[in-house]
């Protein structure tokens, strides 16, 4: 994959991602001020799948990374943290400021690719970075990923991955390439979080090995501390979501 291909991807994705996404998040939420009343009054609720690896959130610099409409990041700081989000989707931004609003808290938002975060001068300012559900698929270079994660956490730093597992994606997603070890790039509608919503584009995804995932996170300076599966919510004789905790090697 060349340089200029792997640049083409992000664009087609990050315009996927741009096109009627502030619309898509308030027909599925009724607004965000709803939304944001829902995250106020139960916001452990909203981190459930994050929180128990986080520790005291309170006071903590964390990097939400690819935080979409915002959801994670408004309940992080309602329980205390000091959150930076870092995805490349303007619309989400506005959804995530007019939630944030609404929430009564305040939210650092960068609209950037996150494989140039380099040039948001965030290097190793987080103590904690979060990603969850629908991150690595988005990305033809793990390995360069993993170290821009790196590079934003601070020298003590935790990573927090929650994310699809790979014999989900690979082998039981409808749109999936139905071959554990495919890898291929494959076209498929970007989410819509509207059930049986109009297409609202299509994203190039491309799927990674849980031992591509756990190469790449090593190699990029990281310490695996663990990786929990978890059973797919329709199935629970496969796993569907896999979460990966690190922390900055010594
Ligand atoms: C499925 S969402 C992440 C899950 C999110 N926590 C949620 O619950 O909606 C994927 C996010 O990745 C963002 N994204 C995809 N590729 C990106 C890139 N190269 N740089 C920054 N953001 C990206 C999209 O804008 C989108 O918000």
């Amino acid at each position: 994959m060349t340089c200029d291909s792997t640049h083409h991807t992000t664009e087609a994705n990050r315009t996927a991602w741009s096109n009627g996404r502030y619309k898509a998040w308030e027909t599925a939420f009724g607004s965000a001020d709803a939304e944001a009343q829902r995250i106020v009054s139960n916001p452990e609720y909203v981190v459930r799948r994050i929180l128990p690896y986080l520790g005291a959130v309170d006071g903590k610099r964390i990097c939400n990374v690819q935080g979409s409409h915002g959801r994670v990041a408004v309940a992080l700081t309602v329980l205390g943290a000091q959150v930076q989000v870092i995805d490349f989707s303007e619309e989400n931004r506005l959804f995530a400021t007019d939630l944030a609003k609404a929430a009564g808290v305040s939210v650092d938002y960068a609209v950037c690719d996150i494989l140039e975060a380099e040039r948001l001068d965030l290097r190793h300012k987080f103590d904690s970075l979060v990603l969850e559900l629908g991150i690595l698929h988005y990305h033809q270079d793990l390995e360069k990923f993993f170290s821009v994660m790196r590079s934003l956490a601070a020298d003590d730093g935790t990573l927090c991955l929650n994310e699809f597992h790979p014999i989900q994606r690979k082998l039981f997603w409808p749109s999936g390439p139905h071959n554990y070890f495919s890898d291929s790039l494959i076209k498929a509608d970007v989410p819509n979080p509207v059930d049986a919503g109009p297409s609202l584009g299509e994203c190039q995804y491309r799927f990674w090995t849980m031992g591509e995932v756990v190469t790449a996170v090593v190699n990029s300076d990281f310490q695996i501390t663990h990786l929990g599966e978890h059973p797919d919510w329709n199935n629970s004789a496969i796993p569907g979501t896999f979460t990966l905790v690190a922390r900055v090697s010594p």
